[in-house]
């Protein structure tokens, strides 16, 4: 495996800024794997949006008594697997999630649809065991009680994934796929490039 000096490839020294130039502008435009240890161990993984990236790191949200929360407050390593299908692209992470803070979290509620600003207050195992026709029209209900809009359940929270490591994968059709990969040493970014 060789280690190499990136920009002398084209690549940026810090993969944060590959992240920002490969993923989509904007916020909730993206999906992503989280995966987390549970309490035995072994891996669990989700579909979540990944809500924006900056240069802090990769922030998702949701509902503080989710089995992830309670898997991220026991190990907070996590993984983060982001498929660009269309561009033929992935991209994994690795590191560890940390509360995001509070303003961030809030304004990720106001960048939320209404459909996803009201789920997040029905978005329980009680209603999740309701017939189906009381989740509609319990469901509507709480629309037409909020036509003003929703304020964020306490529930409500968000995460900040600082990398510890990040691998570029690109697919190529006039070569092979390869991966650029970035480890955090010693506080700086250590590079090589790997197979597909
Ligand atoms: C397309 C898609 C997007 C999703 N986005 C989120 C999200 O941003 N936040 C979230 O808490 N759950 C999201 N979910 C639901 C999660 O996949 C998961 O079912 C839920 O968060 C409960 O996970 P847990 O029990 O492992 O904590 C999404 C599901 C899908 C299919």
């Amino acid at each position: 495996m060789a280690r190499e000096d990136p920009e002398s490839r084209g690549y940026p020294g810090d993969p944060m800024d590959l992240s920002l130039e490969w993923l989509p502008g904007g916020v909730n435009q993206c999906l992503m794997t989280l995966s987390t240890l549970d309490a035995a161990g072994a891996p669990d993984s989700r579909t979540m949006l990944l809500s924006e990236v900056t240069r802090d790191g990769f922030f998702f949200h949701t509902d503080a008594l989710s089995n992830k929360c309670a898997q991220i407050a026991a190990d907070a390593r996590v993984t983060l697997t982001i498929l660009l299908a269309e561009q033929g692209r992935q991209l994994v992470v690795q590191g560890t999630a940390e509360p995001a803070d509070a303003r961030e979290v809030a304004q990720a509620y106001r960048d939320r649809g209404p459909y996803l600003q009201q789920l997040a207050w029905m978005n329980t195992d009680e209603f999740a065991a309701l017939d189906d026709a009381s989740r509609v029209t319990q469901w509507a209900q709480l629309a037409t009680d909020h036509t003003a809009g929703f304020t964020p359940p306490a529930t409500w929270t968000g995460y900040v994934v600082r990398p510890r490591r990040l691998r570029f994968w690109e697919g190529a059709v006039d070569t092979a796929s390869r991966r650029v990969e970035y480890v955090a040493t010693d506080g700086s970014w250590e590079t090589s490039f790997r197979a597909g």
